[in-house]
């Protein structure tokens, strides 16, 4: 299986259009270590010729002129594309609005959970998709999948859905319920695990989830890779950058540092490789040269960029 990072950035992508935080500030000049990242996105496939993307992000149309795999191939009809299915893995703007830009009438699958195909159904505008051509189906809460494009012809690639805390998306957030539960798992937020017919191992693909419990512990134990949620390297990160009032925990993102962070709870775990993904403009990580990515490197974790392949 080939697995491409299309997207490594948290929502907002990394420098953000208004952050004026100093990793955005250098990421815009350019500085050594610090590379610019477009916004969430993976896509997977099981022979090289046809993909699946997971989620769609506000910048694909970037994304796919800089993954030549993405693009019509040389023999192609005159409107083609190789991606086959997207699977969407929460209702989030950095998830879905990418497919908007996919509209122009080509087929492909769009799999999602039913709160997530409830969001495109509520929104009409992601009728520029009409399902009689871009049929939507149902990622059930718990199971495995074959993804097959829009006629029904398998692509090869595997998924079996589970869901992880996390919460609904911002602008599905009732403001009446401050109090709500920010690290529930009623499946607004899913981790997928995905696999080829071509063998090679599973990967996780969690770029969002609140909380490492023992079930979800268990489940990564054995898996090839972990492509996990990197948003914040601490909870109170963005509040000290000065740029926003929300803990990473209120956002439905656990912090890589810390005792119950990502680093600490999977520690041990029989896990491959483990890569940082959805990674926020404020985290420290994004600079190659800072303590914390240092202490990410010796944990044994990875930061994804832009690009990055993996082969399984
Ligand atoms: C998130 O991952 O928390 C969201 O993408 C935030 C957002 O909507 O910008
Ligand atoms: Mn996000």
């Amino acid at each position: 299986m080939r697995l491409k990072i299309v997207g490594s950035a948290a929502g907002g992508g990394f420098p953000q259009w208004n952050c004026n935080y100093r990793l955005s500030r250098a990421a815009r000049a350019g500085a050594a270590g610090i590379s610019q990242r477009t916004q969430s996105s993976l896509a997977a496939s099981a022979d090289g010729r046809d993909w699946v993307l997971f989620n769609a992000s506000p910048d694909i149309r970037q994304q796919i002129a800089q993954t030549s795999e993405l693009e019509p191939s040389a023999a192609a009809p005159p409107r083609s594309t190789p991606i086959r299915a997207v699977v969407l893995t929460n209702g989030d703007v950095d998830h879905v609005a990418g497919l908007l830009t996919l509209r122009e009438r080509q087929p492909f699958a769009i799999y999602a959970a039913t709160q997530v195909l409830a969001v495109l159904e509520a929104n009409s505008i992601f009728n520029v998709l009409d399902p009689a051509i871009v049929p939507r189906r149902v990622l059930p809460p718990e199971g495995e999948l074959k993804i097959c494009d829009a006629n029904g012809r398998k692509t090869g690639v595997t998924i079996e859905s589970f869901a992880v805390p996390g919460k609904v998306a911002l602008y599905l957030e009732d403001s009446a319920l401050p109090e709500a539960d920010f690290s529930s798992d009623k499946g607004d937020t899913i981790g997928v695990r995905i696999t080829s017919d071509k063998g090679g191992g599973s990967v996780f693909y969690i770029p969002g989830c609140a909380r490492i419990d023992a079930v979800l512990r268990s489940r990564l134990d054995g898996a090839a890779c972990l492509l996990f949620d990197g948003t914040v390297y601490t909870d109170d990160e963005m509040i000290a950058a000065g740029v926003g009032e929300k803990t990473g925990a209120r956002m439905g993102h656990l912090a890589m540092s810390g005792e119950t962070g990502s680093i600490a709870r999977l520690a041990g775990a029989e896990i491959g490789r483990r890569i940082f993904v959805h990674i926020n403009n404020t985290n420290p990580v994004l600079d190659e040269n800072s303590s914390e990515h240092a202490v990410v490197r010796a944990s044994g974790w990875e930061v994804a960029d832009d690009g990055m392949e993996i082969e399984l």
